[in-house]
């Protein structure tokens, strides 16, 4: 079974889908960072005579930790910089099409959640419950800033700017997939979102 979280930054994707994956005993796919790491190795290859085709990275998951050429780069992808980077890789055809066939692989056997911007549209239109999970600008820049120990205002400037570009791109845009359960998660506890999408997961087997 494939469940397929979508939403813009900061709706609490990557925290829900864990939970959510943990309760269920299925297997937590966090495809942002695989980007990110795509966003990583063209930072670094700047100072290198050529850019790497994303065919020569290697991207691992080690539990919970993002590993990219054998490197631990768990921390390193999450910086402010990897993500702006991050979303501006994200609009290139060639580089879309390499990941989303890794993740169409990895998916294809066993249970999982799966969290990204077009998980339900694109890398796996045939998942058994689709979410697209959102919460207002104002709470998702909060939620950041306490993460981040960053200012709300940079963090909301931060977030818009990205989300418009993932929304307007012409590669796999960010959009909600028409069979999509929405879950607008602003002032809701966390506990109360992860119920909510194990109860539709239920309904869904
Ligand atoms: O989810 P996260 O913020 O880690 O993703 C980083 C960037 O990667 C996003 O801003 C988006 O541009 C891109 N992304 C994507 N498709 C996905 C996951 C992430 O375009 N499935």
């Amino acid at each position: 079974m494939l469940v397929a979280i979508d939403g813009p930054v900061g709706a609490g994707k990557s925290t829900v889908a864990r939970a959510v994956a943990q309760r269920l005993g299925f297997t937590y796919l966090d495809t942002g960072a695989m980007y990110r790491c795509v966003a990583l190795a063209a930072i670094d290859d700047e100072s290198a005579d050529r850019v790497r085709p994303v065919a020569e990275l290697q991207i691992d998951f080690a539990g919970d930790a993002v590993m990219l050429d054998h490197a631990d780069v768990t921390a390193a992808i999450r910086t402010p910089e990897v993500s702006q980077r991050a979303s501006q890789v994200a609009t290139d055809v060639a580089v879309r099409e390499a990941l989303v066939e890794r993740q169409r692989k990895l998916t294809a056997r066993g249970d999982w959640v799966a969290e990204g911007r077009d998980i339900g549209t694109v890398v796996r239109p045939d998942a058994e419950l689709k979410v697209f999970l959102t919460a207002s600008d104002e709470e998702r820049a909060a939620r950041r800033a306490a993460q981040t120990g960053r200012p709300v205002a940079e963090e909301l400037a931060d977030l818009r700017e990205r989300d418009e570009r993932d929304r307007t791109r012409e590669a796999s845009p960010l959009r909600r997939a028409d069979d999509a359960v929405e879950v607008d998660t602003t002032g809701l506890p966390f506990d109360a979102v992860v119920e909510r999408i194990a109860a539709l997961v239920e309904e869904a087997r």
